[in-house]
């Protein structure tokens, strides 16, 4: 299961100057309590429209369907382009499940012409299939990288490149669309109200997933799990509803402007890129009060950023995320006599050891942490992290009164560079 630690972020425990005091937290409890329910019932109006994706049957039967045919035609390498929420959700999933026996997964978002070339070199098209993921259809990245793509998959299938070709994209509308439709090339949908950092339930998510070997019905289980556990109003027995009342707080009344997602597992590396898309980019729109994310991992940046996050500015508040069960690889008994400390420990045991050292560090430095625990990096507890960091999203909407779903700032930057080119 999945649970959230908050203690370290307390008045009771870093000082009520620098933690969150407890009649702050209580004050609270009223407006999320509201917040709870009015989201509850702006999704039984339809809004919302991601936080069903967990439960479309229909969609979910489509990316099993697709997943048979690439298992039938014995493809070896998914090419994914995609950028933004349509390549970060991708990128987590491979980062958890690719490995010896499964296809290989190679992720185009750079259209860095160095890494175009190395990653084209790394493809034999025969054998390759085209995934493209854009909700839009429209950004500039996955469709140049798309169009590459395609001409080398003719090169290699002639007349039956399209067949070779899968579109994640809106079906109602876009450019990808039509092109595909067009060619013939088959299409999964993300469903309209989904935008792209939401996208992690529709086949952005679950195609990957699936072509990867996980089980589906165990991510959307894990969803659907949490979407259960935070639906309850209680402040105190909804874990989002938490995350995003110590968020508002140690931001809005206790200056940390900066949020730093850390996981303690390299796998899990990449969700805090995807959090800190989905935090920016969904709250980052007032000049006033926001989150600003940072992505970090441990333990690379306890070398990296700690010392200033010891002991310079106090701006930042950390999230760590930790996995309970991992592999048992020890260290060697036979080691040199200075580190007989760590003779025969597994590298969980060391791990494990830094979390707790930086976050006692941190607490007696009186620096707010909190920490979410799942107990094994697997389909059910993935799909738990993704749903409930949407959820906290949505209620940090709320919380800062800031609409979570537009993106006007990155589609000015795509209208500029769009004139720029022509
Ligand atoms: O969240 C968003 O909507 C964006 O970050 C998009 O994911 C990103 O711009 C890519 O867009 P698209 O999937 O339409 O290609």
């Amino acid at each position: 299961m999945l649970t959230l630690d908050i203690t370290a972020t307390l008045g009771q425990t870093i000082t009520p100057s620098r933690g969150i005091p407890d009649q702050e937290f209580a004050a609270l409890r009223t407006s999320v309590r509201r917040y709870v329910e009015d989201w509850l019932q702006e999704r039984e109006r339809g809004e919302h429209a991601w936080s069903m994706d967990p439960y479309d049957k229909q969609v979910i039967q489509q990316v099993k369907n697709a997943t048979s045919w690439v298992k039938a035609e014995k493809i070896r390498t998914v090419v994914w382009i995609g950028i933004g929420g349509s390549g970060l959700g991708p990128k987590v999933i491979q980062e958890v499940f690719e490995g010896p026996e499964t296809l290989e997964f190679i992720l185009m978002d750079s259209i860095d012409p160095a890494m175009i070339e190395l990653q084209l070199s790394l493809i034999d098209w025969k054998e390759a299939l085209i995934v493209v993921a854009s909700k839009s259809g429209g950004t500039l990245e996955p469709m140049s990288l798309f169009f590459l793509c395609f001409e080398k998959m003719q090169e290699a299938r002639k007349e039956r490149a399209a067949e070779f070709v899968i579109a994640v994209t809106d079906p109602h509308g876009g450019t990808l669309r039509s092109f595909c439709k067009e060619w013939g090339i088959r299409m999964l949908p993300i469903p309209p109200g989904v935008g792209g950092r939401f996208s992690i339930f529709t086949p952005v998510g679950l195609f990957p997933l699936a072509l990867l070997g996980g089980d589906i019905d165990r991510f959307v289980r894990g969803a659907k799990e949490i979407d259960t556990i935070c639906q309850n109003p209680n402040l105190d027995e909804n874990p989002a509803a938490q995350l995003a009342a110590v968020q508002f707080l140690l931001d809005t009344k206790r200056d940390y402007p900066v949020r730093v997602i850390m996981p303690y597992s390299t796998r899990l590396a990449s969700i805090a890129r995807w959090d800190q898309q989905l935090v920016a980019e969904s709250l980052g729109k007032s000049e006033a009060k926001n989150p600003i994310p940072l992505a970090a991992v441990g333990t690379e940046d306890q070398h990296s950023l700690l010392q200033q996050w010891m002991e310079g500015p106090r701006l930042a508040w950390h999230l760590f995320i930790r996995e309970e069960e991992r592999p048992k690889i020890a260290v060697p008994l036979a080691v040199e006599k200075s580190f007989a400390s760590i003779a025969g420990k597994t590298f969980a045991e060391l791990i494990d050891a830094c979390y707790e050292g930086t976050s006692r560090a941190l607490t007696g430095a009186k620096r707010p942490h909190a920490t979410l625990t799942i107990t094994r990096l697997d389909e059910e507890h993935l799909g738990q992290l993704f749903y409930l960091l949407m959820i906290e999203v949505i209620l940090l909407g709320k919380l800062y009164r800031i609409d979570p779903y537009d993106q006007p700032g990155v589609e000015a930057g795509k209208k500029i560079t769009k004139q720029i080119l022509e």
